[in-house]
């Protein structure tokens, strides 16, 4: 205090104001590190899970239709949206958006949220047959207004859950089963 007692005013507001940017400094850069791999990624529509399964009740198979009976769970064609929003809230950006990508025949880029790395293989037929939910995986996605990875999929956690199934398929261990 001393030492900032015998400063002119000038300094102390210059002290002051490199205290302050600092501080914001780090509190950016402690965010950016925290939250980078939970942030949803940029989209070319704002679609919100949130607006059409848990205020419209639609089911996720509704829309990802493929996940009972192949590998990947699909995401919906634009048809598929269009068979709805040709007529709700049509005036919209995002619906004028997704028209335009209707009229011009072209799907939408969507960004990915989940990836695995190529040498990793998934299927959800298998995980939904055996009824693991959507959630242990994805989290509450159905509350989410931009989808977004909450949970981080390494492969200590593939083998958690595997190891915890008690049905003498020792082989959900095996190394084939994940990397073929
Ligand atoms: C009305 C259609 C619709 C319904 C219903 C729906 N989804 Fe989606 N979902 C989408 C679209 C479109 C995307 C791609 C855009 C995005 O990532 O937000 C998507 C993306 C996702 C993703 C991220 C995919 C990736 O790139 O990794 C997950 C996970 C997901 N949905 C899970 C669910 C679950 C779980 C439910 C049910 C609780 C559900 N969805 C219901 C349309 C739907
Ligand atoms: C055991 C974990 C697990 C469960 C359970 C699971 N998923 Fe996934 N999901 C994944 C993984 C891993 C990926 C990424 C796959 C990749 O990158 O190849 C993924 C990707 C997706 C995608 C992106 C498109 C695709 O097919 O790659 C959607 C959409 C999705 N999941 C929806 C669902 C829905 C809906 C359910 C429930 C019916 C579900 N998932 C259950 C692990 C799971
Ligand atoms: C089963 C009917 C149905 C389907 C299929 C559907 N939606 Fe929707 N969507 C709705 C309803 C209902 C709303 C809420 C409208 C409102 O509140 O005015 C909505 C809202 C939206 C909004 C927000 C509009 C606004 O008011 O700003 C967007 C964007 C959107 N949907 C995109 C999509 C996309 C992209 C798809 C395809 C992946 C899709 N929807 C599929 C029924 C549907
Ligand atoms: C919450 C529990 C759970 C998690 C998490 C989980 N699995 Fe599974 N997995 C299962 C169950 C249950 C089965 C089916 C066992 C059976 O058929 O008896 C299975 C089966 C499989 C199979 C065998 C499919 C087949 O064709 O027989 C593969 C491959 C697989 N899981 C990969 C993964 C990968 C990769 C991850 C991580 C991204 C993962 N699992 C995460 C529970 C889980
Ligand atoms: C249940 C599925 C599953 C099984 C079984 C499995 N792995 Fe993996 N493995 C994964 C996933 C998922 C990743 C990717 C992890 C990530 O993206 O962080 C991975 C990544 C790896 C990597 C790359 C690690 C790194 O740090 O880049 C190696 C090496 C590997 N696994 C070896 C093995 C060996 C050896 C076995 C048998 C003892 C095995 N895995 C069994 C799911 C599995």
């Amino acid at each position: 205090m001393r030492v900032i007692a015998g400063l002119s005013s000038r300094q102390r507001v210059l002290i002051g104001g490199g205290v302050i940017v600092s501080v914001l400094a780090l509190v950016v850069v402690i965010f950016l590190v925290t939250s980078e791999s939970d942030a949803a990624p940029e989209q070319p529509i704002d679609f919100s899970h949130q607006i059409h399964v848990a205020e419209n009740g639609m089911p996720c198979q509704y829309c990802h239709s493929t996940v009972h009976n192949s590998p990947v769970a699909s995401i919906p064609s634009v048809e598929k949206c269009m068979g709805c929003h040709n007529q709700i809230a049509i005036d919209s950006p995002g619906i004028v958006a997704l028209t335009e990508y209707w009229e011009n025949g072209e799907p939408i880029p969507w960004e990915r949220v989940h990836n695995q790395p190529s040498y990793v293989y998934f299927s959800h037929q298998a995980h939904v047959a055996a009824e693991v939910s959507c959630g242990s995986c994805h989290g509450d996605v159905a509350s989410m207004a931009a989808a977004r990875q909450v949970v981080h999929m390494n492969m200590g956690f593939c083998l958690d859950c595997h190891a915890e199934q008690d049905n003498g398929r020792e082989e959900l261990y095996d190394c084939v089963v994940c990397h073929r």
